[in-house]
């Protein structure tokens, strides 16, 4: 019971999570997703938009997930109460079948754009859709150069997001592929907030470039510049971009950039989903370096962030962050800032 208070002050409501990829739900999906503790049926409308409603009859809470799908209608297979994709509740065989006025599911507000199914689950006067975080590049990029995963940890979301605000640990934790060869952890990381979004940025002179981006260069051998940034926007939705250039300072033109999203959504207090999404500005149409270069990203999390940070949740048990005394270093700095925003957000919400 404990938990379950703990979930409830948490997670921010007001605000839009990624429930899936727009590969995982095509015409005849019916997706079972628990999103910050609440667990939620996902499918296609005929007319192809995606609904979401509490998987959970109100009459003995079965699963309505486990139901049977006529068009866009759901029947429960426990006792045959039948919903549309509004969960309003439509047909009844029991007595005189009339239906309970209480006899419905929640809805929830759902935007599907750039690849992602965003959701809503506050307040539904609140949905703003012009907050969901911009993506588009994932659609302006050729389908050849665009990639998505989708991943799932066992750990609070909080850890997620820190692993992404201090990538410092890319000097130490990775392997060859991304490694930045002890060059990220002396640097201080530019830290700025503007208005909700938090940056955090590292540029550095290092010596061949990140393996991932060198081998693209003309001289891969050579110095070039480089940078990261990520754009934190609540509550651990992020927006990472790394770039390798020579001979000059434009990134964007004369370089060879990576523009990332990682985006994190609690399942419960320590569980979470994670979707990543990639798109670059280099070898564009060439689909099996496309293939090759997510499978390698996907390599690197899985069999080297994942472990870690799983086992770092392991260690930390049911303990609050800060309860453990966490020592504080330089590259930290992102981190940090993105805690304590999110701590406020949680405050305004929950007053
Ligand atoms: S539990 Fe769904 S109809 Fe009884
Ligand atoms: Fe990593």
């Amino acid at each position: 019971m404990e938990l379950i208070n703990k979930k409830d002050t948490s997670f921010l409501k007001n605000t839009w999570y990624v429930a899936a990829l727009t590969t995982e739900i095509d015409a005849d999906t019916m997706l079972s997703r628990k999103i910050i503790g609440e667990t939620l049926l996902f499918y296609r409308k005929q007319n192809g938009e995606v609904t979401a409603i509490r998987d959970r009859c109100p009459h003995r809470f079965a699963p309505l997930s486990k139901g049977v799908r006529d068009g866009d209608e759901i029947t429960c297979s426990y006792h045959g109460l039948k919903f549309n994709s509004d969960g309003q509740c439509t047909h009844s065989s029991h007595g005189s079948g009339k239906i309970p006025k209480a006899c419905k599911v929640r809805s929830f507000p759902v935007e599907e754009r750039d690849g992602f199914i965003w959701i809503w689950m506050g307040n539904q006067e609140k949905a703003d859709t012009t907050q969901i975080m911009d993506c588009s590049i994932l659609n302006r990029k050729p389908e050849s150069a665009v990639g998505y995963i989708y991943m799932y940890n066992k750990c609070n979301y909080q850890l997620l997001t820190d692993n992404i605000m201090d990538l410092s640990h890319i000097d130490h934790l990775h392997g060859p592929l991304i490694n930045t060869n002890g060059k990220l952890s002396p640097l201080l990381p530019k830290v700025e907030e503007n208005g909700s979004v938090v940056s955090v940025r590292w540029d550095w002179l290092a010596e061949p470039a990140m393996q991932l981006l060198a081998v693209h260069l003309e001289r891969p051998e050579d110095q070039a510049n480089q940078f990261f940034q990520v754009n934190w926007h609540a509550p651990s939705n992020m927006h990472l971009q790394v770039a390798a250039v020579q001979d000059s300072m434009d990134y964007e033109n004369d370089g060879r950039m990576l523009y990332d999203y990682h985006i994190m959504t609690p399942e419960s207090e320590f569980s979470t989903h994670y979707f990543f999404a990639s798109a670059r500005n280099y070898l564009e149409d060439d689909a099996e370096y496309n293939a090759a270069k997510m499978a390698g990203m996907k390599q690197a999390f899985v069999e080297e962030d994942k472990p870690m940070i799983e086992a770092q949740q392991q260690e930390m048990g049911e303990a609050g962050f800060w309860e453990l005394n966490p020592i504080l270093l330089s590259s930290d700095a992102g981190g940090i800032r993105v805690r304590r925003k999110l701590a406020e957000l949680l405050e305004i919400e929950s007053a």
